[in-house]
């Protein structure tokens, strides 16, 4: 068996909890992320058979039966995932329907996955229903995004149009745009659903006053959608306030979907 911790699965995660802590976007504990992985690459570091525990998830996720996820535990703080990650990390095997997750490695203090799992799982199967290439579901707090959603109309359309006008290559990145959340609780079946569901039709979910969901097929992805997004949220912040004196048309958001050959979600671009 060889070593997990030189897993390329493990070490992208610790590289990116680190990362992610080193942006702001994951104070204390805040922040999850789950990735899905093959039976194949998980037999070569942990014995698929050796089921250390059962943890109930408190929810059904039958598309998901079977299926690895390396996630991070609750409570856990990235910046330690690092130095501890058996300690900050699990990984597991749904079964049971979902409503078991089998713990095949980590959480060596007795602890569990994210507070966020149904989210997290939800997400994932909404996902490989339309992208079979999904692989990441990642939540943080970035600072920006959460300001916009006390002061921007939480609509999707406008909300993604003022995104889209921050940056140029927003609409290249994220041409499906950005779903949006009202303030719901956090750590419940009930945001999970709804999370899901928006995940059918973008990469990129805002929970309001809370933070941000993103998914993609690996982790650089991910956190590249969460960072364009990010930072187009950061100038808009800082402009709010002043006299708009010039923006990108929606001429010019057309002339970057021909040129980058991608296609703005339906009606969203004038
Ligand atoms: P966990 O520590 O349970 O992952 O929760 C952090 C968080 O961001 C909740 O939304
Ligand atoms: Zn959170």
């Amino acid at each position: 068996m060889k070593n997990i911790l030189e897993a390329p699965f493990l070490v992208e995660m610790v590289r990116t909890t680190t990362n992610m802590y080193a942006h702001g976007w994951d104070e204390r504990n805040g922040g999850n992320i789950s990735v899905l992985l093959d039976e194949g690459d998980v037999a070569e570091y942990v014995d698929v058979n050796a089921v250390i525990r059962d943890i109930p998830t408190g929810f059904e996720a039958p598309a998901l039966e079977g299926k690895y996820f390396l996630v991070t535990g609750t409570g856990k703080y990235f910046k330690n995932v690092q130095y501890d990650p058996a300690r900050n990390l699990g990984l597991v095997r749904l079964t049971n329907g979902g409503k078991t997750a089998q713990l095949l490695w980590g959480f060596t203090d007795g602890g569990r996955f994210t507070s966020e799992f149904p989210a997290h799982m939800m997400s994932h199967a909404a996902r490989l229903s339309v992208n079979p290439d999904n692989r990441v579901v990642m939540h943080c707090h970035p600072a920006n995004l959460l300001a916009m959603t006390y002061v921007h109309d939480l609509d999707e359309r406008a909300f993604t149009r003022t995104l889209w006008q921050m940056c140029t290559e927003c609409i290249v990145v994220f041409p499906e745009g950005v779903n949006v959340l009202p303030w719901m609780l956090c750590g419940t079946n009930e945001i999970g659903e709804a999370t899901a569901e928006k995940m059918k039709t973008a990469r990129l979910v805002v929970w309001a006053q809370h933070g941000i969901y993103g998914a993609g097929a690996d982790l650089d992805e991910t956190f590249g959608l969460i960072e364009t997004a990010e930072k187009a949220a950061e100038i808009y912040m800082k402009i709010a306030h002043l006299p708009l004196k010039n923006t990108i048309s929606d001429n010019q958001l057309r002339q970057l979907e021909t040129h980058f050959g991608v296609k703005a979600r339906e009606g969203w671009v004038d």
